[in-house]
């Protein structure tokens, strides 16, 4: 598939989505949302994927929404064009995804960094919530998201102040789970999502539900679908293989059956 604002390839398991607008730092208008959306629910419906990596440019992975397009919305085109179009097909994508930062990840950027399962950040990266600064704020669920991988306090000082946080600041916050030098990252996000793709397909979108359930339910309820969806793992032949394998002392062959 081609598109004009994204580069898209499989790498064996692994889906690879590069956002493609480097000289507006991949601002994301909205040809940007509808292609992604669109790559996006292509490799989820692709069986030969496992994984997604999605990624930027060195300078940035997405400095925010398009304020260039932005820029003339009044209320009544914001609320019933529903804008921003198309995230929430981004955030129910059932694969895991990995965010591949380098640079800047601002605004929406940051939001979509926050779609994904994974943060994997570069040296260079750079979060932060700057809508204030334009007057607005997050839309494309920052102020939720951003709250719930790091708490009020440092989400209400990004959202508030506009700042940004570096690579280091954010690992320690939470949002970020790995920090690699910036020549490493790609290689990094796709071994990661590679070895993501190669367990069972089952288990791994179950895994996924099960954590993801996990900021929409009580405790008590979350740990049920966590315990049902365990028990519904004991029908796969990929159970079967993984821990006869581990018993006898061999690589386990799975079949995402
Ligand atoms: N929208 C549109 N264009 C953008 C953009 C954005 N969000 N961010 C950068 N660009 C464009 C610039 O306009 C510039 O284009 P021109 O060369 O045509 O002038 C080009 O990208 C390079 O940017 P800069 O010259 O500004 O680069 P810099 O290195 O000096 O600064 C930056 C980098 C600090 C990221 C700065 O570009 C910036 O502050 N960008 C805006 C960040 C922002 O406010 N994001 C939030 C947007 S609102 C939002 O996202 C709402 C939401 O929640 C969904």
């Amino acid at each position: 598939m081609s598109y004009e604002t994204l580069l898209t390839e499989s790498r064996g398991a692994v889906a690879l989505v590069t956002l493609n607008r480097p000289k507006a730092l991949n601002a994301l208008n909205s040809t940007v949302m509808a292609e992604l959306a669109d790559a996006l629910a292509g490799f989820g419906k692709d069986e030969t994927v496992g994984a997604i990596v999605l990624t930027g440019c060195e300078k940035a992975f997405a400095a925010g929404a398009d304020i260039k397009e932005m820029q003339g919305i009044d209320f009544v085109d914001a609320y019933l064009g529903d804008f921003i179009f198309g995230w929430e097909a981004i955030a129910s994508v059932r694969k895991p995804m990995i965010a591949a930062v380098s640079g800047f990840a601002l605004g929406g950027g940051c939001e979509l960094a926050m779609m994904c399962d994974v943060i994997i950040a570069s040296e260079t990266a750079k979060f932060g919530q700057p809508e204030i600064t334009l007057g607005v704020i997050p839309g494309m669920g920052g102020s939720q998201r951003l709250t719930r991988a790091i708490g009020k306090a440092k989400a209400m000082d990004l959202v508030l102040t506009g700042r940004m946080m570096d690579a280091a600041e954010a690992e320690r916050a939470g949002l970020v789970s790995r920090i690699v030098p910036a020549e490493r990252l790609m290689d990094e996000a796709l071994e990661a999502a590679a070895k993501i793709a190669a367990f069972p397909r089952a288990a791994v979108l179950m895994a996924k539900e099960a954590v993801n359930r996990s900021f929409e339910a009580t405790l008590s309820e979350g740990l049920r679908f966590e315990r049902r969806l365990f028990h519904s793992l004991f029908a796969t032949a990929d159970q079967k293989e993984g821990m006869a394998a581990f018993i006898e002392k061999r690589k386990p062959e799975f079949s995402n059956r």
